[in-house]
């Protein structure tokens, strides 16, 4: 019998500063709470019920040693358009939220931000915008079996660029080329 395949719903995360968190991911992904009580908030930004999902008891704690932990790296949102996750990236800088770091991953450009408990949200575009398209050049590309984590970019540089009115074509080239690297190689959440 084949397998039914259900859609993946929401991500429930735990902890102790749920009104920062609710307030990010309302800043981010314009999630709105949809109910809340003392124990918890459930939040969406599409018509589903629910995307982002927060619990909260006295008893939980932070992980001082996170990084070096398993457990889940990011989740991400996908934008319809590289348009859409630039203009994102200048809204959010203007309220101080800037990502950790950001990669063009060949598939998609893909910002990565940390929430306030330190989980990495991964925004992103499709380099393609064909989900058919990006999925085989994932299989099928040997430049992505060459380079699967992808190349590091300077978002604002990568903005300024974007603003110049640059075909995206030739600015994905250049990026994935390692033209806008940041000053700095930043760390990616895993310990070293
Ligand atoms: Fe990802």
């Amino acid at each position: 019998m084949s397998t039914i395949k259900p859609a993946l719903h929401h991500v429930t995360i735990k902890t102790t500063r749920i009104d920062e968190m609710i307030a990010w991911y309302g800043l981010v992904i314009g999630a709105q709470v949809q109910f809340r009580d003392s124990g918890a908030a459930w939040t969406t930004n599409d018509a589903a019920n629910h995307r982002v999902a927060f619990l909260t008891v006295p008893k939980l704690s932070d992980d001082p040693d996170k990084t070096a932990h398993n457990g889940v790296h990011h989740f991400a949102f996908e934008y319809d358009s590289f348009d859409d996750l630039m203009s994102s990236y200048d809204r959010m800088r203007q309220s101080h939220v800037e990502p950790a770091f950001c990669l063009d991953h060949g598939l998609t450009i893909s910002l990565y931000y940390k929430d306030p408990e330190g989980n990495y949200i991964e925004l992103q575009s499709d380099n393609f915008s064909d989900w058919q398209k990006s999925g085989e050049f994932m299989r099928t590309s040997p430049d992505f079996a060459a380079n699967p984590i992808g190349t590091f970019f300077d978002p604002a540089r990568v903005y300024e660029a974007f603003k110049t009115g640059i075909a995206f074509a030739n600015l994905q080239k250049e990026i994935r080329a390692g033209a806008y690297l940041p000053a700095t190689i930043p760390n990616i959440g895993l310990p070293i």
